[in-house]
């Protein structure tokens, strides 16, 4: 799936707005492309207001997701929203979008993996995703040092 310009630049601004770079999370932009032109790869942006669609000229990205699709599987790669517009719904509208865009295309689980101690767990555990894996050492943060990541997972169609 091609990105534009656009929206390439909104999803970047957000990358480096969201991930602490202590932790080894966000993508440069190249991981980004790189990922874009895989097939089964989609993503969503939302404005501030929470509309999802194609950044305007008028109106700055405030969030996105990336998702891939396998099968009747999807991993959620990443999901952000720059701090500015957290905790006013943005990453669940997000999220309820991609819940229903996965079912459309026949996805039945989701799967993800977040750094162990993310806060972001209470917001995953609220869409019914549940630790099904531990992967140790996962992430390298800037600081040198290794974090172990979860996986988690939750079913499509039954959520939402
Ligand atoms: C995780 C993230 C996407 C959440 O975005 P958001 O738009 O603030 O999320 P929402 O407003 O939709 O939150 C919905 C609910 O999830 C929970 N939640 C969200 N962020 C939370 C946090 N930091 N700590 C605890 N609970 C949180 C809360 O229950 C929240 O409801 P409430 O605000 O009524 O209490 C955002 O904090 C972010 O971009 N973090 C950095 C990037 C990241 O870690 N992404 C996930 C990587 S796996």
């Amino acid at each position: 799936m091609t990105a534009t310009r656009a929206e390439l630049s909104g999803m970047m601004d957000v990358m480096l707005a969201a991930f602490d770079p202590i932790y080894g999370e966000a993508w440069n932009e190249q991981q980004l492309l790189s990922a874009l032109m895989i097939p089964g790869t989609r993503y969503a942006i939302i404005d501030a207001s929470g509309v999802i669609g194609p950044p305007t000229a008028a109106v700055e990205t405030a969030g996105f997701y990336l998702t891939r699709q396998i099968c009747d599987e999807e991993e959620l790669l990443l999901i952000a929203v720059a701090p500015e517009y957290r905790r006013i719904g943005l990453a669940s509208r997000l999220l309820r979008h991609l819940f229903s865009a996965a079912t459309d295309r026949g996805t039945t689980r989701l799967f993800l993996e977040m750094r162990d101690d993310n806060p972001a767990r209470h917001f995953y555990d609220s869409f019914g995703f549940h630790q099904v894996g531990l992967r140790k050492a996962y992430y390298r943060g800037a600081d040198g040092n290794l974090r172990n990541a979860l996986t988690l997972s939750a079913s499509v169609g039954k959520t939402m």
